[in-house]
């Protein structure tokens, strides 16, 4: 099916606001008939992907992605205002789908034996959000964990879950505020790591202590779990843009 008209004058395939509009009134349906919300987000979501590609393969396009590149000062503050919208809802993330659920728990295996091998003074979490996943496995062998995220909202859900861990609002793409040498091990997961330092490696090395480990998680289009979309039980569904390297993140407000 093609939106309204034809040839050059149909309408764009992709609408993100439309789309979240829509996503945004079948929740409320949902919750009129009983249904869980989060279930409707994500057949709407499924439903809005597969109509995307069939009207691309209709229209004959290679995509539907916007493929100019968006600039920097824009992509932070989508970023501070998706993170604010879903700062309450994020631990949700691990009863999504089955794919996602799966990631979550390759990523706390993973993180659970590294802590085990490494153990120590300070761990570092770059881009910790709420802190979910990760700050109960490092807080299980390191006496300091410090978190940092650039979201005053995540940093405040964070701070009220883990009162006795340290979290920091910090824009990372100004660097790391530590010491030279002070940190057994450095963790930027769940695709963090795409995001949430320019000087990534550079900063990471100055701070780890010799013998020192890290451990990144970066987004990967070429994954199965995000292929073509990614649904996350917190209303909203991911599409990884090639052309311009950001994510599009459609949120139920
Ligand atoms: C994909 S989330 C991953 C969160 C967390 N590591 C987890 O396991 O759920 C990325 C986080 O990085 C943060 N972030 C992105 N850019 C950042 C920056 N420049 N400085 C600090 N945090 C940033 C975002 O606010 C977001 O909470």
């Amino acid at each position: 099916m093609q939106k309204n008209g034809s040839g050059e004058t149909h309408l764009p395939i992709y609408l993100p606001q439309r789309e979240q509009e829509l996503l945004v009134r079948f929740r409320e349906k949902a919750k009129e008939k009983n249904v869980d919300p989060n279930m409707m987000d994500m057949l709407v979501s499924m439903l809005m992907s597969a109509a995307k590609f069939a009207q691309m393969d209709i229209l004959q396009r290679q995509t539907i992605l916007d493929t100019g590149q968006i600039q920097e000062d824009v992509l932070k503050s989508n970023l501070l205002v998706l993170t604010s919208l879903v700062a309450k809802v994020y631990d949700e993330y691990d009863h999504a789908s089955e794919g996602t659920h799966m990631e979550c728990t390759r990523e706390t295996e993973l993180l659970r034996g590294l802590t085990e091998l490494q153990k120590g003074g300070v761990a570092v979490n770059l881009g910790c959000a709420n802190g979910t996943q990760v700050t109960e496995i490092l807080s299980s062998g390191f006496q300091r964990v410090v978190g940092y995220d650039i979201s005053p909202e995540m940093v405040a859900c964070a701070k009220e879950k883990f009162p006795d861990n340290e979290f920091f609002v910090h824009d990372l793409d100004t660097g790391i505020t530590l010491e030279d040498e002070t940190v057994d091990l450095v963790v930027a997961n769940f695709g963090a790591a795409s995001e949430v330092c320019k000087d990534l490696w550079q900063e990471t090395s100055r701070i780890l202590r010799p013998g020192g480990r890290t451990y990144f998680s970066f987004y990967n289009q070429n994954a199965l779990i995000t292929r073509w979309w990614t649904p996350w039980s917190n209303s909203f569904c991911i599409t990884i843009n090639p052309h311009n390297d950001t994510i599009m993140v459609p949120v139920a407000g």
